[in-house]
């Protein structure tokens, strides 16, 4: 098992806007449910690694197709809840990112091509209709894994062409649906018991 395993979360939210046009009062409904990008980082970098190392940690979001926005822990400032967090968000769909954030222009394609390298970086998609993950034996082997999230309608049809263009394979927690944070505190969780 490779000691400095990288967990990364690529998060897809087609509908919210790529220039950071929401209100911070009405996240879900101006923000296209950007709301579901605030938690997934609050449960990433807040609450719920317990012994993983917040450093091997990474967040993805592709915001409305277009922008990517990469999130690493931020070492140096503390963030609490949701709303931080979207503050953090705008700013960088504005052009002001902080030092922990990185915005650049591209494609869902873009990312999968980075991403989904096996061996060394493996990339899968979180789907209520996948594999059990206790079924999936190469889910930890990868120096790098990265796992996709569909926003609260799941995938869009567009999304689920290129997933089978690229033949990602696809695991699930559960035949529930679940919150993505929760998805994401359950893959962390799964990692700490079985990795380190
Ligand atoms: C709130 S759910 C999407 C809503 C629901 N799947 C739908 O289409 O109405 C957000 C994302 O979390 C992930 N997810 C939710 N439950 C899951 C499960 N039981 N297993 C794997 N992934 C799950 C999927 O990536 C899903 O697209």
């Amino acid at each position: 098992m490779p000691e400095s395993t990288m967990i990364r979360f690529l998060q897809l939210l087609p509908q919210v806007s790529p220039k950071g046009e929401f209100l911070l009062k009405d996240l879900p409904g101006s923000g296209k449910r950007i709301d579901v990008l605030c938690r997934g980082l609050a449960a990433c970098f807040e609450w719920a690694p317990m012994t993983w190392p917040k450093s091997s940690l990474e967040m993805i979001a592709i915001i409305g197709g277009t922008k990517i926005l990469r999130f690493k822990e931020p070492a140096n400032q503390k963030f609490e809840g949701e709303l931080e967090w979207a503050i953090a968000i705008k700013d960088s769909l504005r052009g002001e990112p902080s030092g922990f954030i990185t915005v650049a222009t591209g494609t869902l394609e873009d990312v999968i091509q980075e991403l989904n390298k096996p061996p060394v970086s493996a990339l899968w998609v979180l789907d209520e209709k996948g594999s059990k993950l206790s079924e999936v034996p190469d889910v930890h082997s990868a120096p790098q894994n990265s796992f996709m999230l569909g926003d609260h309608r799941g995938f869009d049809s567009q999304t689920m062409d290129v997933i089978s263009k690229y033949k990602i394979p696809k695991i699930s927690l559960g035949r529930k649906s679940y919150l993505s944070s929760h998805c994401l505190a359950a893959i962390i969780s799964e990692f700490e018991r079985t990795v380190r």
